[in-house]
């Protein structure tokens, strides 16, 4: 696959066969993740790589989360959070990324999303499919607790074989054109 294959070809994938991922697999996908560019170098990332019962743990506590959540707010007010959800119990991997710069810098974020989408991109040219989640900032508090790591989350990563194929490139996600995100001065 070309890379322009690659970035047109990438989707949010909300829907997994039950079919488990290699961890050979998981390991190329986080290998992809640690070849992005950080601040300074920082390689600020951290993954920790949860399956069956370690999913199962984290996935409860963010479901019952919500549930409290929901009765303060109303379910009206998470959006797609019990979507979110529903999807990391579903899938076979959830990765959890974390940001584990210490300097407090806003690139230090920035550096972790790049290799978040490095991991995107790696799985599909690997045949998964994955969905980049950021509703679990809803609960990232317990969520951080639950894990007890000393970083912050920055996002999960659901993984998984695809269960449906996006019909084309932008099926349903439609992109701007250059001309409207861009502008070229001279
Ligand atoms: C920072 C970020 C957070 C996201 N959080 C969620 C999420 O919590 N749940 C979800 O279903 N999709 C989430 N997405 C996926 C977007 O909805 C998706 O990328 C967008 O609609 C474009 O569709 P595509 O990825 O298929 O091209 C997130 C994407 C990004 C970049």
């Amino acid at each position: 696959m070309d890379l322009d294959e690659i970035l047109r070809g990438r989707r949010s994938i909300r829907e997994y066969v039950g079919k488990a991922v290699p961890e050979k697999l998981v390991r190329q996908v986080i290998e992809a993740a640690t070849f992005a560019p950080s601040a300074k170098n920082g390689q600020q990332w951290r993954f920790t790589v949860l399956t069956r019962n370690a999913k199962r743990e984290l996935t409860n506590c963010f479901r019952h989360e919500l549930e409290i959540l929901s009765k303060k707010i109303g379910e009206e007010n998470l959006g797609s959070a019990f979507g979110s959800c529903s999807i990391m119990e579903e899938a076979p991997v959830v990765i959890m990324v974390w940001n584990a710069g210490e300097m407090g810098w806003e690139t230090e974020k920035h550096s972790v999303a790049a290799a978040v989408q490095n991991m995107l991109l790696k799985a599909y040219s690997l045949g998964l499919g994955s969905l980049w989640i950021g509703d679990i900032f809803f609960s990232v508090e317990a969520l951080e607790q639950h894990l007890g790591k000393p970083w912050k989350l920055l996002a999960a990563v659901a993984l998984g074989y695809p269960a449906y194929i996006p019909k084309g490139p932008w099926d349903g996600r439609p992109r701007k054109t250059v001309d409207e995100v861009a502008e070229f001065l001279d």
